[in-house]
């Protein structure tokens, strides 16, 4: 995702944010967010909000881990009700640092699906992605039908993969110890370790790109990265996307590794009534799609569809597995890729 540069975040900390104070003020029409997420629908998402419910929206826009990190030293002065952020495995890091408060609504649980939420409601995902394999047709005419396929020895030297720490990667190394168990997870990892064109190296773009330009035939990468340069203004760009051939991952077995864009209710809000209204908002048929078509992501509402170029892509069989797993291996996914010197 894209990040505001610190002088910006600088800037809507002193212009934007007004400092609640005390949990005197929680009947004020006001609810302070603080997101990793900026996009232009967002504005809207927004906008809609105040306007159903004459809530006062406050921002604070940062990177993710910078702004647990920041929750973390504000403790409980901390003005923020929301905390919007991606992936289940850092939804589960401030879960863990204690960020979180419970949420009971019947509106979320009816409105999610079970998987994408955690268990006793200390985060929501409002949106989906899918992590799936990209090849090179040209390069590897027989592509990989699962995760586990690019360990096979018949793909050496064409695996491109960014870093182990990346939060993507901790979370589907989490998945598939939760499928295939540790040992496994450990003898996959060394083996797409053996098969790497190079180093891990740069984002998800990155290697969609190196895909394209035949640098390396085979990488895994987000649904959204790809929708993105498909629908790029440059011809290029997306003529070299187009290029690259996605493939659904174990569609015969489990299913696609799905993450999710959530959000949960900070432990000290001083505005939490404000805050669980705002989350059930998020949960509504126009709202999703706000949410989703901002990253080009999948609405997790039913019934609710994604955007043409995301649609196109086909409709997958997806893991069924709580999201929230991703979180409880994610200390043992990073020992295995250590273990296997997967940098
Ligand atoms: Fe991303």
């Amino acid at each position: 995702m894209k990040r505001l540069s610190r002088p910006l975040l600088a800037a809507v900390t002193l212009g934007l944010l007004v400092l609640p104070g005390t949990a005197a003020q929680a009947q004020d029409k006001v609810l302070n967010i603080y997101s990793a997420r900026h996009y232009q629908t967002d504005e809207r998402l927004y906008g809609d909000f105040t306007e159903q419910t004459g809530i006062q929206i406050n921002r604070i826009e940062g990177k993710d881990d910078a702004l647990i990190e920041r929750l973390r030293s504000e403790g409980v002065n901390s003005p923020a009700d929301i905390l919007i952020t991606v992936d289940a495995g850092r939804l589960w890091r401030a879960e863990q640092a204690g960020l979180f408060q419970p949420v009971e609504s019947e509106v979320l649980k009816q409105r999610l699906p079970d998987s994408l939420r955690q268990p006793e409601g200390k985060w929501f995902g409002f949106s989906m992605r899918a992590r799936v394999i990209f090849v090179n047709p040209e390069l590897v005419p027989d592509p990989p039908t699962t995760y586990e396929a690019l360990a096979d020895p018949r793909y050496k030297g064409l695996v491109c993969m960014r870093s182990s720490s990346a939060i993507y990667n901790l979370s589907l190394l989490a998945s598939m110890i939760e499928h295939d168990g540790k040992d496994k997870a450990l003898a996959w990892a060394e083996g797409v370790v053996a098969n790497f064109a190079r180093p891990p190296q740069g984002g998800d773009i990155t290697q969609i790109e190196a895909v394209a330009d035949g640098e390396c035939g085979i990488t895994i990468a987000n649904t959204y990265y790809y929708v993105r340069l498909l629908r790029s203004d440059d011809p290029a760009i997306s003529g070299a996307a187009r290029k690259v051939k996605l493939v659904w991952p174990n569609q015969e077995g489990r299913g696609v590794h799905v993450n999710v864009s959530g959000a949960g209710v900070v432990v000290n809000a001083p505005h939490r009534a404000n805050a669980i209204r705002f989350l059930e908002y998020l949960a509504g048929d126009s709202a999703q799609k706000y949410f989703a078509n901002g990253n080009n992501e999948y609405p997790v509402v039913k019934g609710i569809s994604a955007n043409p170029e995301l649609e196109a892509l086909g409709d997958p069989k997806i893991d069924p597995v709580n999201v929230s797993v991703y979180g409880e291996n994610q200390p043992l996914a990073q020992m295995l890729y250590d273990q296997a010197g997967w940098k």
